[in-house]
C-alpha cells in the first residue's frame, strides 16, 4: 500500500512531537515541511528526510501529492491555514486551540462541511493513557453521573513570552494555552455536557515577572521582557445544562508555592484524579477506597499521548473511523474560553445556552 504523504506547517517546538510520531508510523511519509523561517524549514526537512520544504503554506497546499497536514503555527493563523488546507482537499490535524474566536471556529466548521475531509483538533490529553483508562471506567458506570469537576494548572513563574505573550497572535495567556487542555479533559470525561453559563475572572496583576532571578523557565525564541499583553491568571465556574459544574484556575505566574497540575472529576458513585496521577476513589462495604491502576504512566506521557493522537488521525485519514476530536468540540472549547474572557470583562456571569 502506498504511504500517506503528510506535510507539517509550522516547525517550532511542538512540531517535533508531530514529526517524531509520523516518523514512527509505518504507513506515513513525511513528504514536505513549511515555516516562514526558511532556515528552520530547510533544517527540519534535512533532519526528517522530507522531500520538499516551503516558506509559504499555499505552495505546500498546492502540492497534490500531500493528503494530510499538521498545523503547528501560532494561534492567530490556525483558522486561515486550516480553511485553506481543507479547501485544498487535505485532511487536517490542527494544534490546540482551534483558533482565536468563536466566529473563526464556525468558519472552520463550514470548511469541514464543504470539503468532507477530516479535521481533528489537537486535544492531545484525550489520548493520554490515564485519560483513556479513566474514560473506560466512566463509560462502564463506575463513577456514576459526574456532577462536578476541577481543573487547575498553576505556574508560579512561566510566562514563555514571544508570541505566547502577544494577545494578537495567541488570543490570550494561560487560559488559552494551558486552560484549553485541562478544561477539555474535564468536559470530555463529563460526557461533553451542553453549556449554560460562565462566570470568569482574568487578572493582569503581576505582568510577566521578567525581573525574577535564579529561577529558570521555558522562554519562546522571540522572548522580549518588555512585551506582554496577556493575563497572568484566570479562573472560572462553568455551569452546564445538566446541572453539572466545572471549576478552573490557571496561571502563567502567581504567588504560589510551586507549579501544580490537578484535574479531578466527581460522580455520584465515585471520583477520580487524572492529574497529577490517575487515582480512582470509590466506596465498598462502608469503606472508602483509593485505587491506583497498574498502568505504564499514571500521569500524561507526552510521547505516548502524541503517538496515539497521530495514529488516530492517520486511521481517520484512511477512512477507518471518525475522529475523536471533531471541529464541533473545538467550537465548544472556543465558546468556553472566550466566554471566560467575556465574563471577566463584563464583571458578570454570561449565558451561553
Ligand atoms: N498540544 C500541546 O501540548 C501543545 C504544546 C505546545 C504548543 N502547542 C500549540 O502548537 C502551536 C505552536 O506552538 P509552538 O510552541 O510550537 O510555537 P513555536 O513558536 O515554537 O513554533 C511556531 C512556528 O510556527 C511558525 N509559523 C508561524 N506562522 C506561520 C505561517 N503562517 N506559516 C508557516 N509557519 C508559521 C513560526 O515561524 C514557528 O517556527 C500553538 O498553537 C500552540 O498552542 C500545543
Amino acid at each position: 500500500m502506498a504511504k500517506i504523504k503528510v506535510g507539517i506547517i509550522g516547525l517550532g517546538s511542538i512540531s517535533e512531537m508531530h514529526l517524531a510520531s509520523y516518523e514512527n508510523h509505518q504507513d506515513v511519509e513525511i513528504y514536505a515541511v513549511c515555516d516562514i523561517n526558511e532556515e528552520r524549514a530547510r533544517e527540519k526537512a534535512g533532519k526528517h528526510h522530507a522531500k520538499k520544504f516551503y516558506t509559504n503554506y499555499y505552495d505546500l497546499l498546492r502540492d497534490s501529492e500531500i493528503e494530510a497536514v499538521s498545523i503547528c503555527t501560532w494561534n492567530n493563523t490556525h483558522a486561515e491555514i486550516s480553511i485553506a488546507a481543507l479547501d485544498a482537499g487535505k485532511h487536517v490535524l490542527i494544534e490546540k486551540p482551534l483558533c482565536k474566536t468563536v466566529e473563526e471556529a464556525l468558519n472552520i466548521q463550514k470548511a469541514v462541511k464543504r470539503s468532507e475531509q477530516t479535521l481533528q483538533v489537537g486535544f492531545v490529553r484525550r489520548f493520554g493513557t490515564n485519560t483513556q483508562v479513566l474514560k473506560r471506567f466512566i463509560d462502564s458506570g463506575d463513577i456514576g453521573d459526574i456532577y462536578y469537576a476541577k481543573a487547575s494548572c498553576i505556574r508560579a513563574l512561566g510566562n514563555p513570552g514571544g508570541w505566547f505573550a502577544d494577545k494578537e497572535r495567541s488570543g490570550g495567556g494561560p487560559l488559552i494555552d494551558l486552560g484549553v487542555h485541562v478544561i477539555d479533559m474535564c468536559w470530555y470525561l463529563m460526557g461533553k455536557p451542553k453549556l449554560q453559563s460562565i462566570s470568569g475572572n482574568a487578572y493582569h496583576k503581576l505582568g510577566n515577572r521578567s525581573n525574577i532571578e535564579n529561577k529558570s523557565y521555558y522562554k519562546a525564541a522571540d522572548y522580549d521582557p518588555y512585551k506582554n499583553t496577556v493575563e497572568d491568571m484566570a479562573n472560572a465556574v462553568i455551569r452546564f445544562e445538566n446541572g453539572a459544574s466545572l471549576m478552573v484556575d490557571v496561571s502563567f505566574t502567581l504567588h504560589a508555592r510551586e507549579d501544580t497540575i490537578a484535574v479531578s472529576v466527581f460522580g455520584d458513585k465515585g471520583g477520580a484524579e487524572i492529574e497529577p496521577e490517575l487515582q480512582l476513589i470509590t466506596e465498598k462495604n462502608n469503606t472508602i477506597l483509593n485505587t491506583t491502576p497498574q498502568i505504564d504512566a499514571l500521569t500524561f506521557d507526552f510521547k505516548t499521548g502524541f503517538q496515539h493522537e497521530i495514529d488516530h488521525f492517520i486511521s481517520c485519514v484512511k477512512g477507518e473511523r471518525e475522529t475523536l476530536c471533531p471541529v464541533d468540540d473545538g467550537i465548544e472549547m472556543m465558546r468556553i474560553l472566550t466566554g471566560i474572557y467575556e465574563s471577566s470583562e463584563k464583571r458578570e456571569e454570561v449565558r451561553l445556552d
